[in-house]
């Protein structure tokens, strides 16, 4: 998923062209762009190899390099997926490089790929299909609310008494729970967001669409700037759904929350 900064829509558009040139011409594959209808600067980078061993010359060769620094310089890739499996060890290659992931923890992205459904807007009411766009209806929302309800009941606020819970969803529906867990050295107190996200992580998600947050208060409880940051780094442009234990909800998108992030395409 390539998230351009606003207004590199063009330039993103041209490097993605000249990728795939390049990648026909070596005879690694061909590429295709999917533009997110409902946010014009996300796009879905879709790669067809050829075959495994012209995936990894493709990721060796330089004037891949150079097109992907260009493309670093406008954009944020939250992750990569590559749907080629070895013939030898049959284990999925993922090149976020951050981890290895196994089979079963494959994100939606490629499995989307595949499927790419009717082009006349009409739905099938029981989309099997999985990834950021698409939602599971009303209910699923409700679901990962009251998990995050159920979540903030587990909180260990004995200093504050300010429990919250959160449910972060990752992008194969597996709902991650996290509370906050206070310290007598306060600072050491985490809240339950990032509980949420370092659960999900060491557990080998790497790829989430929304979160949800719970607190008992009237008016609802946003992320902190420590899990706006961490959140970002690790979910890009999260759903934001804030609640408490009736009935108020909101939903942000992580970007309106965090407008000019810090992050690896600045260091
Ligand atoms: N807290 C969270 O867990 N998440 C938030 O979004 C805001 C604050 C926790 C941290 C601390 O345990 C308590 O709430 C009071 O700040």
């Amino acid at each position: 998923m390539v998230e351009v900064n606003e207004g590199s829509e063009d330039a993103f558009i041209a490097i993605a062209r000249e990728f795939s040139v390049v990648m026909a011409k070596k005879q690694y594959g061909r590429t295709e762009i999917v533009r997110d209808e409902s946010a014009p600067s996300t796009f879905y980078a879709v790669r067809h190899w050829a075959s495994a061993t012209a995936a990894e010359a493709c990721h060796a060769d330089p004037d891949i390099h150079a097109l992907t620094g260009r493309l670093y310089e406008i954009a944020r890739v939250t992750h990569v997926v590559n749907g080629v499996r070895r013939v030898d060890s049959m284990r999925l290659l993922l090149d976020d490089r951050r981890a290895h992931v196994e089979p079963d923890r494959r994100s939606g992205f490629d499995r989307r790929s595949k499927d790419v459904g009717r082009t006349d807007g009409e739905r099938r009411t029981n989309d099997r299909r999985v990834g950021p766009r698409r939602k599971r209806g009303r209910a699923a929302e409700v679901d990962l609310v009251a998990a995050a309800r159920r979540a903030r009941e587990n909180a260990d606020a004995r200093f504050s008494n300010f429990k919250v819970g959160a449910a972060l969803e990752a992008a194969d529906g597996t709902v991650i729970t996290g509370c906050n867990i206070e310290n007598a050295t306060y600072g050491l107190t985490i809240c339950a967001e990032r509980v949420a996200i370092f659960k999900a992580i060491s557990e080998g998600h790497r790829v989430f669409t929304r979160i949800a947050i719970v607190a008992d208060t009237p008016t609802l409880t946003p992320p902190c700037g420590a899990c706006r940051q961490i959140l970002w780094e690790f979910g890009g442009n999260l759903e934001i759904l804030l609640a408490n234990l009736t009935a108020e909800q909101a939903t942000h998108r992580l970007k309106t929350l965090l407008p000019l992030p810090f992050d690896a395409r600045l260091l």
